[in-house]
């Protein structure tokens, strides 16, 4: 049987790693601190989908929201082909122990997110990436076919002839954090499955893990990266001094809590006054709201329309946020199924269905990545084929499902379609086992870093770089500056990457610093706007 060496242990990577293991395939997960440690793990809305296949129109329907907030530019095939799967995904991750919230009857509660026209996510209430990693992890766990290195940080992958990437990979280098020591882990194919970047933003919704290294691992042995000046700003991100971020759930608007800013609260806030001193009823929030002009769905808008609706309220008030309204909704039923959000911000001293809750955008979801075909393999850069042994799934993969912009809780279904479609592959067709050298790491001559402050200072100018150059507003001349640094943070980090010996400091930093490149590049190329791609110097009509 042949060694399947999968970096990641998010959804993609562990549905792949029991798929494979269960066919009776050794795997090898390294992942880069505990297994749970993932985007996944701290996914809240849900995972869209529609169980029953005969339902056409359902089916039909959720193609057609996909496809509308890709702005144009999704792979319809792709999108058609994934939801069409999703049932029997879902099936599988129930099947794995994976319990979605139903009712007594058994029924599965179904939410709504922003740009869904109708309820089609299911969820464990609002912690359903921390039920889905629970049984994942459970079950990699028990299997004796998979080996799981924990606190293990890849960095970078191994080429079966050194400097010819359409040889393929054959295994990839590691750095074991436990002991320093950097080891040569082989395998006969390689499954990237490293999520996304969201850490190259001081805002972000993402985990400390989120630094762009598979993304730069493949780039770096010659895949090829796709679409990636399409990155996602979550338009809820809760306003807090605490430094681990902590998502507002969009499944909240879905249930009818309304975006205002500080001056439609005082409106809205006098309006229910003189409601009250009336005697008439009092009136919602929603008619009050900035984003209805933006979009007739007001705060229910594709997630490209609201964050670029709160970006532009803020930069217009001076504010560092605006409001989450949900005084008007039943508190009991908002703190039997947002338990966790109730949980959070007590700590803030807010009360869930009482007060209102400060939110922001925060950069969220990589929709461009390496580029893929429809069973998960890497694509050569510059050649339309593939790159023999090598697969991304999952955040770092670009499939072409979310366009220029993703429809909410689309992440999960199409990560878990296309881990299955690439340990498939893999099943049917094992990879040859690779009988050639593997050098060892470049360990000579190197020093330990002595000084890690230039690192700090780099990776905190990459930040600030990224956060005002890169956001969800462009213009020609930001884009041109992020450029210019990048540019010279890439030398420098390069000189300094070639002299130490590798931690964790200097791989993320190398790794984001090539990421951010590749969003630069790719946006500065962008010649119109789509999607989550938004640049003022491209606009035909001078509006927003
Ligand atoms: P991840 O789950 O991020 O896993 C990546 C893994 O790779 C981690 O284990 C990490 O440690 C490991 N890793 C990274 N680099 C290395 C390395 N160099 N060496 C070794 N290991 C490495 N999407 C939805 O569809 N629905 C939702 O409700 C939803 N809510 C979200 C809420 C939050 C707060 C966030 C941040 C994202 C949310 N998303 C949601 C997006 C979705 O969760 C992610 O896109 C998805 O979980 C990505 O899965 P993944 O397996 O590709 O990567
Ligand atoms: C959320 O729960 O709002 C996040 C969903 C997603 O990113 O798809």
């Amino acid at each position: 049987m042949s060694k399947v060496m999968i970096i990641g242990s998010g959804i993609a990577g562990l549905f792949a790693a029991n798929r494979l293991a269960d066919a009776g395939h050794q795997v090898v997960v390294v992942t880069k601190q505990r297994a749970k440690d993932s985007s996944t793990n701290w996914a809240q809305g849900g995972i869209a989908a529609i169980l029953d296949s005969d339902d056409t129109d359902a089916i039909q329907a959720h193609i057609e929201d996909t496809l509308r907030s890709g702005d144009g530019a999704c792979d319809e095939a792709v999108v058609r082909s994934v939801i069409g799967e999703a049932g029997q995904r879902i099936q599988d991750l129930i099947e794995i122990g994976v319990n979605f919230h139903a009712d007594e009857h058994g029924e599965f509660s179904l939410a709504k997110e922003g740009g869904h026209s109708e309820p089609r996510i299911l969820h464990a209430k609002d912690t359903t990436g921390r039920e889905i990693e629970r049984a994942l992890v459970a079950k990699a766990v028990a299997n004796p076919n998979i080996v799981l290195r924990t606190n293990t940080l890849a960095i970078d992958l191994i080429q079966r002839e050194h400097g010819r990437p359409e040889q393929g990979v054959a295994g990839a280098w590691c750095l074991d954090q436990q002991n320093g020591r950097v080891d040569t882990v082989q395998a006969d194919a390689i499954v990237l499955a490293t999520g996304g970047v969201g850490r190259l933003w001081a805002h972000t919704t993402n985990p400390s893990v989120a630094t762009g290294d598979g993304l730069a691992m493949g780039y770096r042995a010659g895949a090829c990266a796709k679409d990636m000046a399409f990155i996602q700003f979550h338009p809820t991100a809760l306003h807090s001094s605490a430094t681990r971020p902590f998502l507002i759930t969009e499944a909240l608007r879905g249930e009818g809590a309304v975006l205002l800013s500080s001056d439609d609260l005082r409106t809205w806030q006098e309006a229910c006054e003189q409601a009250s001193l009336n005697g008439n009823e009092q009136p919602t929030p929603h008619a009050f709201s900035f984003t209805l002009r933006h979009s007739q769905q007001g705060s229910m808008a594709t997630r490209d329309i609201v964050a670029r609706a709160i970006d532009q309220e803020l930069k217009a008030s001076g504010e560092n946020h605006v409001w989450l309204i949900t005084a008007h909704l039943s508190r009991p039923h908002l703190e039997d199924n947002f338990p966790n959000i109730a949980l959070r911000l007590s700590q803030e001293r807010l009360v869930l269905g009482e007060d209102p809750i400060p939110v922001l955008p925060a950069a969220h979801y990589m929709v461009g990545g390496l580029e893929v075909d429809d069973l998960g393999r890497v694509m050569l850069r510059d050649r339309s084929e593939p790159m023999p042994h090598l697969f991304a799934i999952g955040e770092v993969a670009c499939t072409g499902m979310h366009g220029a912009n993703r429809l909410a809780s689309n992440s999960l279904l199409e990560a878990v379609v296309y881990a299955h479609r690439a340990a498939e592959h893999l099943i049917e067709y094992p990879p040859e086992p690779y009988e050639g050298n593997h050098p060892a790491w470049r360990a000579e001559g190197l020093d330990a870093l002595v000084e890690h402050t230039p690192l700090v200072h780099d990776r905190q100018s990459l930040l600030a770089t990224m956060s005002q150059e890169v956001g969800i507003v462009r213009t020609h001349q930001r884009l041109r500056r992020a450029h210019r640094r990048l540019a010279l943070l890439h030398d420098e980090i390069a000189m300094m990457w070639k002299e130490s010996i590798p931690d964790r400091d200097i791989i993320e930093l190398r790794n984001l610093a090539l990421t951010g490149r590749l969003v630069v590049e790719s946006a500065i190329k962008q010649p119109t706007n789509m999607g989550l791609h938004f640049n003022l110097d491209l606009l035909t009509d001078g509006k927003p």
